[in-house]
Parts: C-alpha cells; sequence; structure tokens
C-alpha cells in the first residue's frame, strides 16, 4: 500500500523532471542531424554498450526546404506541418530507429518545434520534406491544418510584427521570433494540434521532448500542451511514466524571462553553465578553476534538479542562439576535452553530450560566414550516411565527440559513480583542482601552465587504477597511464602541461 501510493506520487508529480533513461544511464548525446537508420545502428552497436542513456534527435516533423542559402541546419526549426518525413528519414524508420533504440536501453528525446512555423518569407508551393503544400504569406498549412487564424499577429504588439525588444515580456511571447510565424498557443485547437503530434510520438515510444524556444512561449501555454499528454508507451516504460520535458529557455541573466518561469512544466537548458565553463578553461576574464569549487546553484545556476547541461549545442557551436565566443567546441578539441571531463564528473545537473558535423568555418569581422552550412550531404541533398572508420572514429564529416575516448570513458564515469556526493576538493589556488564523487570516482586537472606533481586524498579504495583519459582498462591492463592509491586514500598524480589531455580520472570499475 506505502509503495503504490509513493510509484502514485511519484508517476504523477515528477515525471517531467525525471529524464526516464535506465538506471546507471546518466547522459544522453545530442546526434545533430544524424539520419535515423544511422542513430539506430549507432544505439546498438556504441551508445547502449557504452552506457549513453538516450539521444536527442534533430526535429523529425516536416520542414520547409530552403535553397537560399542551401538546404542550411535551421531549416529543420521550420515547421510545415507534423509528418514525420525530414531529411533524417521517413516515418517507418523514425519507427524502426525508436523500436531499435528502446530495444537495447537507449531512449529517444524529440526536439520539438512547436512555438512557430515556417518564416513569413518562406513563399508558397510544396518546396517541405514531405511535399507538402503551404502558403506562409497567408499562413496557410493545410497538412495540419493551421490557417491565418492560428497565428498571434493580432495579438504582438512590436512595429514590425517581430520580436524587437528582449526586455518586453509579451513582445517575446507574442511576436515572431526571426520572422517565425507564431503560433496561437493561447488557442485549444493549436494546444490541440500539437499535443496530436506530440501524442504520436509518445506512441511510437519517444522518452521525452526538448521544447524548442520555450521562451517564446508563455510557461502556460506550454503546460496546457503537456497537461493533454499521454504517459509513454508501456512497451518500453513502467506505467505511469511521464514524458521528460526539458525547455529551451536562453537566460544568461539581464532579461526579465528567466528559466525558473518554467519550472511548472519540466527541467530548463542552463545556458549560463557552458557561457562560465569555457570563459574559467580558457581562464579568460581572470578566472580559475579554483573558482569551480561551489560550482552548480553557487555560480547563480538553477537548481541541479531542474537543469539540463552541456559545453556546447548545436546552435551556439557556431556563434547562434547565446553564443559568445567562451563556447568551447570540438573546433578547441584540448581545452573541449577538459570541460566536458569536469561537466561529467561533476554532479550538477542532467548532462547533454554533443555530436557535431565538421563545416567550412570562416570568419569575416570576426563572424563565421559559414555558420548556416547543413549536414554533410551529397548533391542530390540527401544527408551522407555516418561511416564508421577502423579506430572507431567517424567518417564523411562526422565529428562523434561522443566517440572520443576521453568523453565516452567520462559517460561511464558519470554513470560509475551516479548518486555519490561530491567529495575531497582540492586545488592550487589557481588552476590546478581535483575532486571525487564518495568513494567511487576521482578527477584532477592541471590547466596551469606549469607541470604538476602532487599529493592527493582521493578517497577511494587501495589499488592501482587505470587513467580513463590518456587510456582505459582492457584485459585487465591499463593502456594509459597507471594511478596507485595507497591505504589511506593518498595517490600522487603527475601531469606535465606538454601532455595531450591535461587531466587524469580513475573509478572503481578501471581498478586493476
Ligand atoms: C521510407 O524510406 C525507406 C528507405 O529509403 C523506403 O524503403 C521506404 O519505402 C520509405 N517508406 C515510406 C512509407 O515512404
Ligand atoms: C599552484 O599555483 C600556485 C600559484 O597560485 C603556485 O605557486 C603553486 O606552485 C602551484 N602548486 C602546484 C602544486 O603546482
Amino acid at each position: 500500500m506505502g509503495v503504490y501510493f509513493l510509484l502514485l506520487f511519484v508517476g504523477l508529480c515528477w515525471g517531467q523532471y525525471n529524464p526516464n533513461t535506465l538506471p546507471k544511464r546518466t547522459s544522453i548525446v545530442h546526434l545533430f542531424e544524424w539520419r535515423w537508420q544511422d542513430i539506430a545502428l549507432e544505439c546498438e552497436r556504441y551508445l547502449a554498450p557504452n552506457g549513453f542513456g538516450g539521444v536527442q534527435i534533430s526535429p523529425p516533423n516536416e520542414n520547409v526546404i530552403i535553397t537560399d542559402p542551401q538546404q542550411p541546419w535551421w531549416e529543420r526549426y521550420q515547421p510545415v506541418s507534423y509528418k514525420l518525413c525530414t531529411r533524417s528519414g521517413n516515418e517507418t524508420e523514425f519507427i524502426d530507429m525508436v523500436t531499435r533504440c528502446n530495444n537495447v536501453g537507449v531512449h529517444i528525446y524529440v526536439d520539438a518545434v512547436i512555438n512557430h512555423m515556417c518564416g513569413a518569407n518562406a513563399g508558397a508551393g510544396d518546396h517541405a520534406t514531405c511535399g507538402s503544400y503551404f502558403n506562409a504569406k497567408t499562413e496557410d498549412f493545410p497538412a495540419v491544418p493551421y490557417s491565418g487564424w492560428d497565428f498571434n499577429d493580432h495579438k504582438c504588439k512590436s512595429r514590425s510584427g517581430n520580436i524587437e525588444d528582449y526586455h518586453d515580456i509579451s513582445q517575446v511571447r507574442d511576436c515572431r521570433l526571426v520572422s517565425l510565424l507564431d503560433l496561437a498557443l493561447g488557442k485549444d485547437y493549436v494546444r490541440s494540434r500539437i499535443a496530436e503530434y506530440l501524442n504520436h510520438l509518445i506512441d511510437i515510444g519517444v522518452a521525452g521532448f526538448r521544447i524548442d524556444a520555450a521562451k517564446h512561449m508563455w510557461p502556460e501555454d506550454v503546460k496546457a500542451i503537456l497537461d493533454k499528454l499521454k504517459d509513454l508507451n508501456a512497451r518500453w516504460f513502467p506505467a505511469g511514466t511521464k514524458p521528460f520535458i526539458y525547455q529551451e529557455v536562453i537566460d544568461l541573466g539581464g532579461e526579465p524571462i528567466k528559466g525558473s518561469d518554467y519550472f511548472g512544466n519540466g527541467r530548463v537548458t542552463e545556458f549560463k553553465y557552458g557561457a562560465k565553463l569555457g570563459t574559467v578553461i580558457r581562464k579568460w576574464n581572470g578566472e580559475k578553476m579554483a573558482y569551480l569549487k561551489n560550482w552548480g546553484e553557487g555560480w547563480g545556476f538553477v537548481p541541479s534538479d531542474r537543469a539540463l547541461v552541456f559545453v556546447d549545442n548545436h546552435d551556439n557551436q557556431r556563434g547562434h542562439g547565446a553564443g559568445g565566443s567562451s563556447i568551447l567546441t570540438f573546433w578547441d578539441s584540448r581545452l573541449y576535452k577538459m570541460a566536458s571531463g569536469f561537466m561529467l564528473a561533476h554532479p550538477y545537473g542532467f548532462t547533454r553530450v554533443m555530436s557535431s558535423f565538421r563545416w567550412p568555418r570562416y570568419f569575416e569581422n570576426g563572424r563565421d560566414i559559414n555558420d548556416w552550412v547543413g549536414p554533410p550531404s551529397n548533391a542530390d541533398g540527401s544527408i551522407k550516411p555516418v561511416t564508421i572508420n577502423a579506430d572507431t572514429t567517424c567518417g564523411n564529416d562526422w565529428v562523434c565527440e561522443h566517440r572520443w575516448r576521453q568523453i565516452k570513458n567520462m559517460v561511464i564515469f558519470r554513470n560509475v559513480v551516479d548518486g555519490e556526493p561530491f567529495s575531497n576538493w582540492w586545488d592550487n589556488g589557481s588552476n590546478q583542482v581535483a575532486f571525487g564523487r564518495g568513494n567511487k570516482g576521482f578527477i584532477i586537472f592541471n590547466n596551469d601552465d606549469w607541470n604538476m606533481n602532487v599529493y592527493v586524498q582521493t578517497g577511494l579504495p587501495a589499488g592501482t587504477y587505470c587513467d580513463v583519459i590518456s587510456g582505459q582498462k582492457e584485459n585487465n591492463k591499463c593502456t594509459g597511464k597507471q594511478v596507485f592509491v595507497s591505504g589511506d586514500g593518498m595517490a600522487n598524480f603527475q601531469i606535465n602541461t606538454d601532455v595531450e589531455d591535461p587531466f587524469i580520472a580513475i573509478h572503481v570499475e578501471a581498478k586493476l
């Protein structure tokens, strides 16, 4: 009776904050612009065996095809209908992906673009990924169907109809975000069409949603949509499980709309996290890693159990949405690995790893003029497959950061130390820092410009551990460095400044 009551309570009140990953699978990866058939394979051959909890996918619904510039990545943020066909694949392939990933315990999180439809200048015709007719000028989307009555034009009070002033809450939520036709989410008709779309995805077996552009919707409108959603598919999820919700709210401080406005619906993306971590690891503005001692809420972030965190995302890695030059990306691989290592070792937030494609980055006057370039594709516009090289890296310009040994091993580290407290912090007052996670794992960084040779308390049981950054444990041997922890938990760490990766991480499952 008591247990039943507890389960009921948890099911009713907490589902939207719970990531719905399997136990001891504590991170998801954003496979940005991947095809569904490649994601299905990746779940089976790589993500499940390496303890990834899930995949954030690119928007699966029909989008406008933009030809000037030629099929930019952001065309997928311009919906035409809720039919499941895009450059990533059709509905059959989508169902196959969700089924195969769920069957190996890797869950799918959909990027839900529900604030708006396509841009006001997208024209009229059937240049959409399923071939559906639409007319942006008359706001006609018969494949949903939406008509002019279903948009916020009358409600928006800015002169241009676009968002002009981010200090005006009504403008931010009722006007067009960079000309994208703003749906009237106050209408039950519109809410119902969106809920139908999301419930279709739930029926197929997805585990949750990233709510795109949540800041541009009234929290109560988002709630009204979420209230219409079903519980997750009982074939893979316990009865009564609600979809995981994480809302894209870009709140770097200084604007009236706050991440906390959305806590009633689920988690929010904490954009301060990557911006600040990048500043610290780059040692800009006088920042030092020693200051990370109170990382998390102590830095003004939202509460840990409301945060979805990441070093970079598909927007800010190319200077879009809350970009800023401090954001670390695969282009700065050495620092990026350190930042990812820190994020995955630290208990704050629910972690998302980025997995990117390479594009011809080209700066003119400090701006990347190729920030629009879409995924690796063939002459006919189809997305190139993700090929896998003999050394497990990816080909065809897929970066696959999630396959980098250092990042993959830290995803495993986070699973091993799950639930353990932040412990044994050490720093040298500068950029040499270390911390443990109870008696399960320990990590140490040297981001200073001089070599480090220290004895510190790890909190770990005595033994020989494999560093999972320079190598890993294979056949009961270490392929990289070894660390000897003595009976009192102390260990010696030497990290010279010229090593490939100036950090070391050990955990109890990489002990000889
Ligand atoms: C979906 O795509 C696959 C692979 O290209 C194709 O074989 C299949 O016929 C398509 N299904 C539908 C319903 O279009
Ligand atoms: C740590 O940094 C300080 C400067 O803050 C430096 O004097 C000291 O030698 C460093 N400690 C170690 C162990 O390298």
